[in-house]
């Protein structure tokens, strides 16, 4: 393996899906993992196998499909979650089993009630068995930030002696300084004698906000794969944000010389499709894919950029895929140059597919002259993603004035039976929801803790995009919708929310 090559490993479908509040369904994390394969990480984590019947079957779908990434899966040192994250696993092209034991003072004493001897043969054990099914094991110690460093250099040895091929240090609290992460990796380079038969890992979470730091700290120190996730999503303050370590990278080889292999121009869509589905937006100020990253505002910046862009870029827009390749289509654009387009920017419809989405493209074509990739990747959420299975809203109309009490009535087809609900409320988007909560019972038992509205594109005529949080019985969900119409928008994003809830699978989760 070339020295000069950073693995990432991306664990947006495990980490990330630890944030409170982001979980998706097993078509979403389907979509998400292709996506993270155009981008061409080398590692997908897809989930925790054991925590729940769900995240076992999307785990197994993940690896079912993805071709071109390793998939793991992660497992506590115990053989059954070992055994169970291997069936979820066995179908992928090229399986791991990621096995991981605290090792710090404090978690072994208050969350294992272990000693440091047998938290070391139970982390040999799980290695050992994980062997039994495949030589692509990777061995975590978390909370490795604030594990002895001695105790870490003997667990380190004994587990690559035991098989592992990756060593995954994680800090996982957040709680290092780079420095101090990056003499960590250096002491045990140098430490450990058999360190040269496994690639160390790094996993930091961003607690202190210095996860991409200690990463790139841990790489200047010999790591070569990080661990990270998109948009940062994670545990708490989340993980490193996988956008910021490669462009790092990439932006600052005369520094660091090394390489990944990811395909940075697809950097903006990963990004923009994970936001969408787990409703966490992305602060428009946030480094390589916030929508203020490549805006220059002052006079003088503008002055320079005119000039010489280097003068305030240190990399180029179109190196994270904005601005590029920007086809314009419109109302008169046909069905062929529009699957044309939708086959460019990857995605492959069945002819139903096709069918709904070039549907709802011409509609929207009357209202908005221009629409772009952005409008185009919308209408896809809508015609694969957002799939309405037993609420179908059929119709809707909505009466409202600065002086009238807004009022909707709603049509919708429940198990394919139609039904009618009609009510008022302080605003036109709650009107509906309340006409909604007539006709299915579970809207009303449902909380909504989150309603958020952003743009698709910029400009008056953008379309609405909109997220709504529902919780019920312990479950969280999130629905979305976009519309031309902010309140039809509203309106597909609560049914779709109710839809999510009404299959339920099982998603109770073991904690990590
Ligand atoms: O933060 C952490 O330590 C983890 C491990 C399970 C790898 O997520
Ligand atoms: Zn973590």
């Amino acid at each position: 393996m070339d020295n000069n090559r950073v693995i990432i490993f991306d664990t947006t479908l495990r980490d990330g899906e630890q944030s409170p509040g982001a979980s998706m369904n097993m078509e979403e994390k389907l979509r998400i993992a292709k996506q993270l394969e155009r981008l061409r990480v080398d590692v997908i984590e897809a989930g925790f196998p054991i925590s729940s019947p769900g995240d076992f079957q999307g785990v197994k779908l993940v690896a079912d499909t993805i071709r071109d990434c390793s998939v793991a899966g992660l497992c506590r040192a115990k053989r059954g979650d070992i055994d169970r994250a291997w069936e979820a696993l066995r179908g992928a092209a090229d399986p791991r089993i990621h096995t991981f034991i605290a090792t710090s003072p404090i978690h072994m004493k208050h969350k294992l009630d272990m000693n440091p001897d047998q938290v070391l043969e139970a982390a040999v054990a799980a290695v050992r068995h994980a062997r039994s099914h495949t030589t692509n094991v990777e061995w975590s110690a978390e909370d490795a930030g604030r594990s002895e460093l001695d105790f870490l250099c003997r667990i380190v040895a004994a587990v690559i002696d035991a098989g592992a091929a990756t060593i995954n240090i994680p800090d996982t609290v957040g709680y290092t300084l780079p420095h101090e992460f990056g003499a960590r990796i250096h002491t045990l380079m140098e430490r450990v004698p058999n360190i040269h038969k496994a690639v160390i890992s790094v996993h930091c979470h961003n607690d202190l906000g210095l996860a991409v730091a200690n990463s790139l700290a841990a790489v200047a120190n010999g790591a070569r794969q990080v661990e990270c996730t998109i948009n940062g999503l994670g545990e708490r303050a989340g993980n490193a944000a996988l956008e910021e370590v490669v462009m790092a990278l990439r932006t600052r080889r005369d520094i660091l010389p090394v390489t990944t292999g990811v395909e940075t121009t697809e950097i903006m869509r990963t990004s923009r499709l994970v936001s969408t589905i787990t409703g966490f937006p992305v602060q428009p100020n946030k480094a390589i894919v916030g929508a203020n990253a490549f805006a220059h505002e002052s006079g003088i910046h503008q002055d320079g950029m005119l000039k010489n862009a280097c003068t305030y870029e240190i990399m180029t827009p179109e190196s994270v895929g904005l601005n590029t390749n920007r086809m314009v289509l419109g109302k008169l654009s046909g069905r062929h140059a529009f699957k044309e387009r939708l086959s460019q920017l990857g995605h492959d419809l069945t002819p139903e597919q096709l069918d709904q989405a070039f549907q709802r493209f011409k509609e929207l074509a009357d209202k908005k002259r221009e629409l772009i990739d952005e409008d185009l990747e919308a209408l896809v959420d809508e015609a694969v993603v957002r799939q309405d299975y037993r609420y179908v809203l059929e119709r809707f109309h909505v009466a409202s004035g600065s002086a009238d009490i807004p009022m909707a009535a709603v049509e919708m087809k429940i198990d394919g039976e139609l039904h009618k609900g009609a009510s008022w409320a302080q605003g036109s988007v709650e009107s509906v929801f309340n006409a909604v909560k007539q006709i299915v019972p579970e809207a009303s038992q449902a909380t909504l803790t989150l309603y958020q509205v952003s743009a698709v594109t910029g400009g008056i005529d953008s379309q609405a995009e909109v997220t709504v949080r529902l919780e019920l019985d312990g479950r969280r969900v999130q629905g979305q919708g976009i519309d031309y119409d902010v309140i039809a928008a509203s309106a597909k994003a609560f049914v779709n929310g109710l839809n999510k809830l009404a299959r339920r699978n099982g998603r109770d989760k073991t904690a990590v």
